[in-house]
């Protein structure tokens, strides 16, 4: 098993992507911590990986308020005693209130900025105070395509806010490398879950979207699993500051 011993905290973890990282996570022997707005959703993530043999806890947390996250993070290490991994993957896309700059109002900004940047920083600040005493860990941010290239131009917040990640990532990378605390970030690409429901309601659209994806599909949560393990894992010992691409190949495109 590659994250045997290894205890992971997952924020976002209580549907879509997350979760299915968060199962996996456990199947390769890790302790999870389920962190997520979303208790019903959290729990029935919980109850499968205990199911399957696995620990598992779920912390109700909202990434963006310091109190919440402080609770998580104690609670993790009141549970566990240490934190190797944190998997920052809760995110939300506001459809419909995420506009042009000259249209977009301060309040969705702060909003999406709020749980899409201020909660990965959050996470990691308090997270990489326990990394310090213990000797390491792994931090991986979950960013978007709308980071790196700008390709949506009406979500302005939520891609400003997935660059910001990814330059938070960097800059992580760089301050505790001598640490042995390691930072990446994961670029999906378009993925079959519920943040999507909103394109792929109408059947037209979300063929179009598949036919522009080289591999030919969209991905599902479960394509994710193999760089997130890989992150999270000491297979990834001598990478640190990384971007890595996960979309069926749309950016080649
Ligand atoms: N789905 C895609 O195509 C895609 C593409 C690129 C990047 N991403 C990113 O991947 C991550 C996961 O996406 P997904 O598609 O699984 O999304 P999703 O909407 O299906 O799931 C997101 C989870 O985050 C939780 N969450 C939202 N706000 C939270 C908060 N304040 N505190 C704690 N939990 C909160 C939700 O309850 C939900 O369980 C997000 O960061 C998203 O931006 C997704």
């Amino acid at each position: 098993m590659r994250l045997a011993q290894k205890i992971a905290i997952i924020t976002g973890a209580a549907r879509g992507l997350g979760a299915a990282v968060a199962e996996r996570f456990a199947r390769e022997g890790a302790s999870v911590v389920v962190a997520d707005t979303d208790e019903t959703l959290g729990t029935e993530v919980v109850c499968r990986v205990r199911a399957a043999g696995r620990e598992a806890y779920f912390v109700k947390t909202d990434i963006s308020s310091k109190d919440s996250v402080n609770n998580l993070m104690d609670t993790a290490v009141g549970l566990f005693g240490r934190i190797d991994v944190l998997y920052n993957n809760a995110g939300i896309l506001l459809d419909g209130r995420d506009l042009p700059a000259h249209e977009l109002s301060l309040e969705t900004w702060d909003a999406v900025m709020n749980v899409n940047l201020r909660g990965p920083f959050l996470c990691a600040k308090h997270a990489i105070k326990q990394m310090l005493k213990q000797g390491g860990g792994s931090i991986v941010n979950v960013s978007s395509r709308t980071g790196l290239f700008g390709c949506a131009p009406k979500l302005t917040a939520y891609s400003a806010g997935k660059a910001g990640l990814i330059g938070l990532t960097r800059v992580m990378a760089a301050a505790y490398a001598r640490s042995n605390i390691r930072a990446n970030t994961i670029i999906p690409g378009t993925m079959d879950t519920p943040m999507n429901r909103y394109l792929f309601a109408e059947s037209a659209t979300r063929e179009r979207y598949r036919s522009r994806i080289p591999l030919g599909r969209l991905g599902s949560a479960g394509d994710i699993e193999g760089i997130a393990v890989f992150l999270a894992s000491d297979e990834s010992a001598y990478c640190t500051g990384g971007a890595y691409v996960c979309d069926g190949g749309v950016t080649t495109v």
